[in-house]
């Protein structure tokens, strides 16, 4: 059969549309919490086969999602670099903050990731014949800003007067993440991964003089490496928080499908220029539930009637989320009439 989320990648427009979530697996899953008291931490998780797989097929499992995306992070290709991280219990990831690009490498990284291919390898023997399998990686600009401002920021300042004040050697950091991240996402591929999704989650803070050369260009390039080894894999980028910028992503950048933030009304999302939308309702909406969430999914499907489309969120699934409210989303998107 021919499954329904890559039907919808190369620009079909099916009755009911293929849906999945993203951070569909991690904390608000009972059985992921027990899972991961099995690691001594996050990253370990992230790197142990047997326990990533699991995490991967438990909420398709659950729910019957149309896709599974690998268990992993993408702190993971920093790691990988040789930066020093971790991730701190209800504080989120910690990194040393990097000022010499000269000590990192990119060598390595996927050797160093071959816990995540070996995941990948164990999901594809594994999936329902219908469910596609997805990879991803985050946006360089997004990796740097963890990397430059050590963790989740506020203002994101350093980052921004680096990439104002030097932009040659800021651009040299970005081309390095080009190579790692592109380089992650073939390796992906050939470990099983049907689609590609690039996180740009901070795209939004970017000074827009400075939105083509740390947005933009980054994620063309990628892009363009990988349609020269693998054409036919479909590749979704979710440039959280870009306003108008997501036209440029859709006419720029060479991608397939644009994941939508909430914030995008779906009547204007519906009209870029991009072979697939995917998205948006917002993940407190998903927590709230009922009859406030059946209609502001209700309204998004309408909206994005008759043009090629994925249902899923306009962000991650947050741990607060009520387990029983997936359910009956998943079920309200199957059941629309369309
Ligand atoms: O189903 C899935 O999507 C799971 C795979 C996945 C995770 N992180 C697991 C995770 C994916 C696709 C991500 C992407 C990710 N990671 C992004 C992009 C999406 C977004 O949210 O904007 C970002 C920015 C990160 C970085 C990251 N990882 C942060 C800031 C944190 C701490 C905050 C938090 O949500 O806990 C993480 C940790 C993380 N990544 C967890 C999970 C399940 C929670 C840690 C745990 O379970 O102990």
């Amino acid at each position: 059969m021919r499954k329904p989320l890559l039907c919808a990648l190369q620009g079909e427009v099916l009755l009911q549309p293929p849906v999945w979530l993203m951070r569909q697996a991690g904390r608000y899953l009972p059985e992921y919490r027990e899972l991961r008291a099995e690691a001594v931490d996050f990253l370990n998780f992230c790197y142990r086969p047997e326990l990533a797989s699991e995490a991967t097929l438990q909420p398709v499992r659950r729910y019957g999602m149309d896709a599974a995306i690998v268990f992993s992070d993408i702190l993971v290709i920093p790691d990988a670099m040789g930066v020093d991280i971790s991730f701190v219990e209800g504080q989120g990831p910690v990194l040393k903050p990097i000022d010499d690009y000269s000590s990192l490498s990119v060598d390595s990284v996927t050797e160093y990731l071959s816990p995540v291919y070996e995941t990948l390898r164990r999901v594809v023997t594994a999936l329902p014949e219908s469910c596609t399998l997805i990879g991803f990686a985050g946006a360089p600009w997004t990796l740097a800003t963890y990397m430059i401002e050590g963790g989740t920021s506020r203002d994101f300042s350093t980052i921004k007067r680096q990439a104002l004040s030097e932009p040659d050697n800021f651009s040299s950091l970005l081309m390095l993440l080009v190579e790692a991240v592109a380089e992650h996402l073939m390796a992906q591929v050939k470990a099983g991964a049907e689609v590609l999704q690039i996180f740009d989650s901070w795209a939004g803070v970017v000074p827009a003089e400075a939105f083509a050369r740390c947005c933009l260009a980054p994620v063309a390039e990628i892009t363009r490496r990988i349609k020269y080894r693998y054409p036919n894999v479909p590749i979704i980028a979710f440039p959280r928080g870009a306003g108008i910028g997501y036209q440029g992503y859709a006419t720029t950048t060479g991608v397939d499908g644009l994941s939508l933030d909430s914030s995008i009304p779906t009547k204007w999302g519906a009209m870029l220029d991009a072979t697939t939308v995917q998205g948006n309702l917002d993940p407190q909406s998903l927590v709230v539930g009922g009859e406030q969430m059946a209609l502001a999914a209700r309204k998004i499907l309408a909206d994005m009637a008759g043009r090629s489309f994925i249902f899923n969120l306009g962000h991650g699934v947050v741990p607060e989320t009520p387990v029983e409210n997936v359910a009956e989303l998943i079920s309200l998107v199957r059941d629309s009439p369309t």
